[in-house]
């Protein structure tokens, strides 16, 4: 039998198909679902055919009375919704009829086809807009109009998914005072400085401008933040994919800072045993207060000169037990700068901090709250892991007054170099190691703290939300968290 099916919408013919017609946008397929939904269609009726999948503004959603559906379901499926693949607002109608019938906690069930595809979907998006938040590079171009005289800053973009309206809000509250347009070969999205983001169809990359002055930026920013020290080409090739480097001016300067990334270490060690050794050799193991001056006299001029100056650092006991000292990570002109306790077990290990458990609940709330943790410079109070061993085991011991005295210069000397504009204070040990023992967390989180010359924000420690369970990353403690964070955005723009 042929398939006659009715336009969803209009009166509806005998057949049992239905064709659900709709702006490729999830509100549009929302206000689509709803109406399905009330209606009792059952999936398998369901034709879905998304217009052309321009990209178009949003229609409002339609309000209509259908079964409340948890806001983690929705901000997936809003995620998944821009998934390239056809089949995705089928899938969508799938899992919600499920859940409004009878399968009220389908979600928990991540080996359920459905519920693992939709998951996927939502990941490699958010994967995605991930690498848009990165890879995006602005070139300016006259604009003969412009009153200001100010020129467009215009990008190239090549995305997997259909991201550009997904991700457009965070190049607005980023860029927020510049005329921009991004461009991509899966529609364009453009800024006016007000107002709101306007969306274009797609166009191909001739319409994008090549190279102005602004590339050199780039490639000069690129060379500066480039360690040689901490070169893992594997991690970078994950973090950076080829495809994304022809779009990006920086990245052929990348084989050339590899080859040459042994050399320059080198060269860096031996200029620090030259010229530091008097000041920064190995110490005796007690707290010296003397030494700490010594070295916040000594600091050098270059985070990477001071990173592994704290390499052979003895200023407490510290560092016996210990693998490796951490040292911070990140931009040195990173306009904010995040500062924990110390290092655990994870990252004892691996030399680099927050990448256990912690840094990864840590890593989740700042994508929330906005921010990329590649802009930001991350380090710790103290700098070596300390621990008490049960077995095999290492518990986590929290450092003491004079352990983080001993380790203060270096924290000190870190926030002289990079010079952040807002220094976020996790926990209550980097609030009292910055702020004086008066600092309350709990009292003070949330809000600027002007602090000589400074400004700080406290806020909780992700740890203290890991000790509180599982379910802390949907609790309102978490929720506080992101939202602390957030206002970062705002005191560092
Ligand atoms: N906790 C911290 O304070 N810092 C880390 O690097 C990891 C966990």
């Amino acid at each position: 039998m042929d398939r006659q099916p009715s336009l969803f919408g209009e009166a509806e013919t005998a057949s049992t198909q239905v064709v659900a017609r709709f702006a490729p946008h999830f509100d549009a397929w929302k206000a689509q679902a709803r109406r399905l939904l009330s209606d009792e269609t059952s999936p398998e009726r369901v034709w879905w055919e998304a217009d052309g999948e321009r990209v178009a503004a949003s229609p409002p959603a339609e309000r209509a009375s259908t079964p409340r559906v948890p806001k983690a379901l929705v901000n997936m499926a809003r995620a998944a919704s821009c998934h390239r693949s056809a089949d995705r607002w089928a899938l969508l109608y799938t899992v919600l009829w499920r859940i409004t019938h009878g399968e009220r906690h389908l979600m928990q069930l991540g080996g359920d086809p459905d519920v693992a595809r939709l998951t996927r979907y939502a990941k490699a998006v958010r994967r995605d807009v991930h690498k848009m938040k990165a890879f995006v590079r602005f070139r300016a171009v006259p604009e003969p109009d412009s009153e200001d005289g100010e020129p467009r800053y215009v990008a190239w973009f090549e995305p997997e998914h259909r991201i550009v309206e997904y991700a457009s809000g965070f190049f607005k509250r980023r860029f927020a005072n510049m005329r921009w347009s991004i461009l991509t070969p899966m529609g364009c999205a453009h800024w006016e400085g007000a107002g709101e983001v306007w969306f274009s169809a797609a166009v191909d990359k001739g319409a994008a401008p090549r190279g102005d002055a602004l590339e050199d930026a780039w490639r000069i920013y690129y060379r500066s933040i480039f360690n040689p020290a901490r070169v893992k080409i594997r991690a970078m090739q994950s973090e950076m994919p080829q495809k994304y480097w022809k779009n990006m001016p920086e990245a052929h300067l990348i084989p050339a800072l590899i080859r040459d990334a042994d050399r320059r270490v080198a060269d860096m060690e031996r200029q620090t045993r030259e010229q530091d050794a008097p000041r920064c050799g190995p110490r005796p193991a007690s707290p010296d207060t003397e030494n700490a001056a010594a070295i916040a006299r000594a600091t050098p001029a270059s985070i990477e000169r001071l990173a592994l100056q704290a390499k052979t650092c003895r200023n407490c006991a510290l560092w016996q037990p210990a693998t490796q000292t951490v040292f911070g990570e990140g931009p040195s002109d990173a306009r904010i700068m995040l500062v924990g306790e110390q290092p655990g077990d994870h990252e004892d290990l691996s030399g680099r901090p927050f990448v256990g458990p912690a840094g990864q609940l840590l890593d989740r709330a700042l994508a929330d709250a906005g921010l990329e943790r590649e802009r930001l410079y991350l380090t710790n109070t103290v700098k070596h892991f300390k621990f008490d061993s049960r077995g095999k085991t290492r518990l986590h011991s929290t450092p003491d007054d004079t352990e983080v005295r001993a380790c203060k210069p270096w924290l000190d000397s870190e926030i002289g170099l990079v010079d952040p504009e807002l220094v976020i204070c996790l926990g209550a040990t980097a609030a009292r190691a910055l702020l004086g023992r008066a600092a309350r967390v709990t009292r003070d989180r949330g809000r600027p703290i002007a602090w000589q010359d400074r400004r700080y924000l406290l806020t909780v420690h992700p740890s203290y939300l890991l000790r509180r369970g599982h379910a802390a990353a949907n609790a309102p403690d978490y929720r506080r968290f992101v939202s602390d964070l957030s206002q970062a955005l705002r005191w560092s723009a």
